[in-house]
């Protein structure tokens, strides 16, 4: 492995951020990046694992809580920060820049122009979130263009997601390879998450319905389970058994996000529950 000097950069400006991606590939550097919103945990650190296992020699780490995709009651002013244990933790991980713009930066006062991807981000998320997607193809797309990766790394927890920014890539053309890694867990199932923090010790105990009720319909499909209905009936009633109020429940398409009738192909199942007043989001991958 080559030896790694410390030589990090945190660089808070679009045009420093497009020059210094601009060196990198002339220099024949393959960059990956990873949008985040910071409050980094281990599942932002496997994207950056899973960005060099895909091919990125030169990781650039974003850093940017957007506030055009929260909902105006929502928890944009309280979503954690801590930039100094962010900016330690890509230093340990040999991140070698981290993009961290302000708010005035990214959106000039008089800034007028969205991205909106209009048919996978109108479903799930989407029923009781409905401007969050508009501000994050736009965010992304603003953060693609001023850290001008190869490759950009995305987690299967926010599955839908994920799976519109594909999408958008795809209509517009744009020249980077998105990844889609893997959830990471707590040790006692609960998917990682910034948001975890605001859990009381009891919500987060309750909160692994999610993972469990996930888990046991996964095995059922396994085993031969056919009755859909009955299936997503039974996780509503696990989650709301432990205090769960569910947002959404369905199963749909991996790749399209359709809503599926019957068991088959490639399925997601994405849910949305609230524990307290903190929202969370899991899902889980099925192949029959
Ligand atoms: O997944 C997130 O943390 C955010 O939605 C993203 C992709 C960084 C855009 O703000």
């Amino acid at each position: 492995m080559k030896e790694w000097k410390s030589k990090m950069k945190i660089i808070r400006t679009i045009a420093e951020m497009q020059a210094w991606s601009d060196e990198k590939r002339r220099s024949g550097a393959t960059i990956g990046v990873i949008p985040t919103m910071g409050f980094l945990h281990e599942g932002h650190l496997s994207l950056i694992d899973t960005a060099r296992k895909s091919g990125a020699d030169t990781i650039v780490v974003t850093i940017f809580v957007n506030p055009t995709q929260f909902g105006p009651n929502e928890d944009f002013d309280k979503y954690p920060r801590d930039f100094e244990r962010d900016a330690k933790l890509c230093e340990e991980k040999q991140v070698d820049a981290v993009f961290a713009p302000s708010a005035a930066e990214m959106y000039p006062a008089d800034s007028s122009t969205w991205v909106i991807e209009e048919k996978l981000s109108r479903g799930l998320c989407a029923k009781t979130r409905p401007t969050h997607f508009r501000g994050v193809t736009t965010v992304v797309s603003k953060l693609f263009l001023a850290t001008l990766p190869h490759l950009a790394v995305f987690g299967q927890k926010d599955g839908q997601q994920a799976r519109i920014i594909k999408r958008m890539v795809r209509d517009l053309n744009f020249p980077i390879r998105i990844v889609i890694s893997p959830i990471i867990r707590e040790p006692d199932g609960l998917a990682r998450s910034s948001r975890n923090k605001y859990l009381s010790e009891q919500e987060h105990r309750n909160a692994l319905s999610l993972s469990r009720g996930l888990n046991l319909l996964k095995a059922e499909i396994e085993a031969g389970a056919t009755d859909l209905k009955k299936l997503l009936a039974d996780l509503r009633k696990s989650i709301e058994a432990s205090e769960g109020i569910v947002d959404y429940i369905e199963a749909v398409d991996a790749e399209t996000l359709e809503p599926i009738e019957r068991i088959g192909g490639k399925m997601m199942f994405p849910v949305a529950a609230y524990f307290g007043k903190t929202r969370l989001i899991d899902n889980i991958l099925v192949e029959k």
